[in-house]
Order: structure tokens, then sequence, then C-alpha cells
């Protein structure tokens, strides 16, 4: 088993790409191979033989990964869980594809970042959902979460979900943090979510303007994640031979 990090969230839309690819980033530039994987995803473009994920287009660019198929093994047109999507596209999930993929993806790579879908409890078969997942994959998770009014009750759903199943959950990270005008829950909310959790609060990313998933624009992503994230909390690599 190669090291890896599941990149969960409180929701859909909340970071996790971003914090997927600055730390995909991160770990390159430390020199380590690092293979990305979105198992799942929905919401993609282009004709029906060739899906593409933005998601993963900007995961791999981010590590520079050189094997789309394994990296995006399942995709979808509609911007549905997966298990939905799979029903109105007449296409189930295929989980022995995504484990296939998993372990070449292990075979290649020093560490593996993989992307959740939506949140823990998000479908993608039959009785089986992302947790599942991260269950038959063994990885920590991480929590991507927004700093805002709600977050305490997000955050901590989704973390007591995790530690209910015994997943070992690294931390929380806080996306989309206001730099100026700061609200009174936005100042306040990662210490007592950490209170109240006991889990580690591994750092905030910021509204970065350059940034765009669409047009694969990373802006200044390495450099915030490096200055602002406890990288080393997430995954302790062993050193690389010099
Ligand atoms: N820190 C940030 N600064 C600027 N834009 C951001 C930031 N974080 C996320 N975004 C934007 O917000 C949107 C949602 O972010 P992202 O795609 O990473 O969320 P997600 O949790 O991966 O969503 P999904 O559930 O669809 O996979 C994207 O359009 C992204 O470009
Ligand atoms: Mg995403």
């Amino acid at each position: 088993m190669k090291p890896g990090i599941f990149i969960t969230g409180t929701d859909t839309n909340v970071g996790k790409t971003v914090v997927a690819a600055g730390l995909a980033m991160v770990l390159k530039s430390r020199g380590f191979k690092v293979g990305v994987m979105k198992p799942v995803a929905t919401g993609c473009q282009g004709p029906d033989h060739h899906l593409i994920s933005m998601d993963a287009v900007f995961l791999w660019e981010a590590a520079e990964n050189e094997f789309p198929s394994l990296s995006s093994p399942s995709r979808y047109r509609n911007p549905l869980a997966p298990h939905v999507a799979a029903q109105v596209e007449r296409k189930e999930v295929d989980l022995k594809q995504i484990h296939h993929a998993y372990r070449e993806l292990q075979k290649n790579y020093d560490v593996i970042i993989v992307e959740g879908i939506g949140g823990l409890m998000v479908p993608l078969a039959k009785d089986y959902f992302v947790a599942n997942l991260i269950r038959e994959f063994q990885l920590p998770i991480v929590v991507v979460s927004h700093s805002g009014l709600g977050a305490i009750n997000h955050t901590l759903l989704t973390i007591d979900a995790a530690l209910i199943r015994g997943f070992e959950v690294k931390g929380v990270i806080f996306n989309r943090v206001p730099v100026a005008n700061v609200s009174l829950a936005e100042l306040t909310n990662p210490k007592v979510i950490h209170e109240l959790s006991g889990v580690p609060i591994l750092g905030s990313l910021p509204e970065m303007p350059d940034l765009n998933i669409d047009s694969c624009h990373y802006g200044q992503l390495k450099e915030v994640f490096e200055e602002r994230i406890c990288v080393d909390k997430i995954i302790s690599m062993p050193a690389l031979p010099v």
C-alpha cells in the first residue's frame, strides 16, 4: 500500500478539487510522484464516447499525471449523485474498474490523492456510498468545509460519520475564508470545531481570484497552500533518497 489521502467535504462545491490539487502541487514540488483520482465524476462535458471531468483535468494537470483513464475511471454527464446519474444514463458505476484503477495508480506513484464525490453519504451504487469507497481504499481523510455560519453543524456531522466508521480524520481545511470583513462565525468556528471534535484544524485557504477550475488556472494555489496548510500533518512522506 502506498501512502494516500481521501479529500472529502461537508458538501458539494466546497473546495475538494482545489484542496486536492493544492496538495498534489506541494507534494510534487517536494519531489514525489503524485497520483490523483476522481473515482466517479458527474456533470462531465464532451461527446458521449469521450466525456471529460474538469475536476479530473484540474487534478491531473496539477500532478502532471499520464494516465487519465486511471485518474477518472467513471464519468457521467448529468450533474447528479453518481447512483442517480447511473440510473438516468443506464450505466452502473463499475466499482471493480474503480478499484482496478486505484491499484494501478498505486503501482505508478509514490502517493495517491483521491477526491471524493460530494460528501460521505453520497451514493455510488445501491447500498454503496462514498464512505464505503473510503473503507475499501483504506485511506485517512481530510474534511474540506466552508467556515461561515452552518460550518459547525456540517463539519461535526461529517466528522461524526467518519469516526463512527473508524476512519482516521487527519483534520479540517476551511476554504474560501475571507481575508477582510470576516464574520464573527468565520472568526470563531475553527476553534469551536476543533474543541468540539478534537480533530486538528489543518489551515484555511482564502478566496483566490486567479483560480479557475473550468479554465484550469491555478493562480497562486501552490504557494498559498504551502504557506497556509499543514501538509506534514496530512501526509508524512518518507525522505527521498539524495
Ligand atoms: N479558494 C478559492 N478561491 C477561489 N475560487 C474557489 C476557491 N475554492 C473553490 N473555488 C471555486 O469554487 C468552485 C467549487 O470548488 P471545487 O470545485 O474545488 O469544489 P468541490 O468540493 O470539488 O466540488 P464538487 O463537489 O463539484 O467536486 C469552483 O468553481 C472553484 O473554482
Ligand atoms: Mg470537485
